[in-house]
């Protein structure tokens, strides 16, 4: 009996001395040529990406309207990239040939020149078949930046407070995620101004009363760059209204708007609500007598022009003016 089992024990350790000086076996490398062959492999993070507006920007039906199909070359540029990593940091990323219709897909920010895939975790398994390496812009905002600065969002970060600006974009546009067999992962899904949530997440609106009479106030909680940032169509409009004797409402008057203006609105100025900046805005607004109850509300348009109807209410509130 003692025999066998000190048999048995020294087998395995032969068998443990074997798998030693043989590295288990990987699955051979492959040639990544299609972000479609990524799907299969990360189902968890395509479902995420098919979600987000990176999958959506060359089929963009606004994007198409106003590149006027992409007749507009200039456009395809970061809607339909090459790999940015292909770039230097500040360099300026240009189209690609193949698969325009993935958009910004997982090649354009993955694709490593010399061949696999770049991560930001130094210990990814080298030997996965994508090939995972390490690059330091993985996570850093250059690797954002490549296609994100056009109207200076990357700049409003830069001057955004410390506990806004966090180390970077992933802190709050890629949220952690649990991937299979436990892994840290980064959400895909790039919410932001596409998602109600999102946008109520970047501002706190109050109403109130002092000395100085009845307020609004609204404060840029959480986004680490101006409210609304990046496409100057974007626009949040803070407006009131006053109920009448009868408990019928009256129309809603317009308090502020936040907004960069396109170049050639040469009259107006960019008025968006820096990262961390409170704004303070008197009730009834300048050149409006009225009073009595009043709801002040903040709605959100991805284009300027957006009716009323079609925007998103961000808030609320009710108060005595
Ligand atoms: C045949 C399957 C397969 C394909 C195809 C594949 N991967 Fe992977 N990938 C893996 C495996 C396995 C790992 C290691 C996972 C782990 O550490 O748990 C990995 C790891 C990674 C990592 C590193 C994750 C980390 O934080 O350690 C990245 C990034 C990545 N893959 C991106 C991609 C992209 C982008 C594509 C398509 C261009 C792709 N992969 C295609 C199987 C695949
Ligand atoms: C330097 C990179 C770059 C180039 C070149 C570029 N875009 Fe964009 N575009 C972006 C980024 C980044 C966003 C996302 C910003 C945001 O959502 O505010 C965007 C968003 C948009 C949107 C908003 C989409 C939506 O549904 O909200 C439209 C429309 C658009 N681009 C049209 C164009 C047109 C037309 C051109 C060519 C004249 C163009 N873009 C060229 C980077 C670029
Ligand atoms: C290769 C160019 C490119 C890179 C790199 C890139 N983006 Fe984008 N991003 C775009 C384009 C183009 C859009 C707009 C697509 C559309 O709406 O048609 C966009 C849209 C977005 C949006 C808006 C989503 C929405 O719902 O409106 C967010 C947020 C975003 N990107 C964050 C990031 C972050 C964070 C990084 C860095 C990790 C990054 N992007 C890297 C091109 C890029
Ligand atoms: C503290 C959290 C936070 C950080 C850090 C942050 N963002 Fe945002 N971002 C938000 C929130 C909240 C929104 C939605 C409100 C808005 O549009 O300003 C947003 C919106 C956006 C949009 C959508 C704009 C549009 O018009 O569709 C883009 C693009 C974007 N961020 C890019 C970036 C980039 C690039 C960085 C890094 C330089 C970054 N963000 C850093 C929170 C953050
Ligand atoms: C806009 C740029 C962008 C696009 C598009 C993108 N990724 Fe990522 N990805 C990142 C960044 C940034 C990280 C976080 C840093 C890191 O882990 O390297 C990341 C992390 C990952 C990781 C490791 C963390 C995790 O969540 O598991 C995998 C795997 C991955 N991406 C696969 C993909 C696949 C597959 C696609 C296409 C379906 C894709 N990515 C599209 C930028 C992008």
């Amino acid at each position: 009996m003692k025999t066998f089992l000190s048999g048995l024990l020294a087998l395995g350790g032969v068998a443990a001395l074997v798998m030693v000086l043989i590295p288990p076996k990987s699955d051979a490398p492959l040639r990544l040529v299609s972000s479609t062959q990524c799907f299969a492999c990360h189902a968890d993070v395509a479902a995420e990406w098919q979600e987000s507006h990176h999958q959506f920007a060359f089929e963009n039906p606004e994007v198409r309207r106003l590149s006027n199909n992409f007749a507009n070359q200039e456009c395809l540029a970061c809607h339909a990239p090459r790999p940015v990593l292909s770039f230097k940091p500040g360099e300026r990323v240009l189209a690609r040939q193949s698969e325009r219709g993935l958009g910004v897909d997982c090649l354009s920010c993955h694709s490593h020149p010399e061949g696999g895939v770049g991560t930001k975790n130094p210990n990814a398994k080298s030997d996965a078949p994508c090939q995972p390496r390490y690059v330091e812009r993985m996570e850093s905002v250059d690797h954002c930046a490549a296609c994100h600065n056009q109207h200076k969002t990357v700049e409003q970060w830069r001057a955004a407070p410390p506990e806004l600006k966090g180390t970077g974009c992933i802190d709050c546009h890629m949220p952690e995620e649990f991937r299979a067999g436990g892994r840290r992962g980064r959400n895909h899904a790039f919410k932001a101004s596409h998602d109600l949530a999102a946008l109520q997440s970047a501002v706190e609106m109050k109403v109130g009363k002092d000395g100085n009479g009845a307020f609004v106030t609204l404060e840029n909680v959480g986004a680490g760059h101006n409210f609304p940032t990046d496409e100057r169509s974007r626009a949040a409009d803070l407006q009131v209204r006053w109920q009448h004797a009868d408990g019928s409402w009256g129309s809603w008057v317009q308090i502020h708007r936040f907004r960069d203006p396109y170049r050639d609105e040469t009259d107006l100025t960019n008025t968006q609500l820096p990262s961390g900046a409170t704004e303070r805005y008197a009730l009834p607004p300048d050149g409006v007598t009225q009073s009595g109850s009043a709801e002040v509300r903040l709605l959100y348009r991805t284009n300027p022009f957006m009716p009323d109807g079609e925007a998103k209410e961000l808030y609320r509130l009710s108060l005595e003016v």
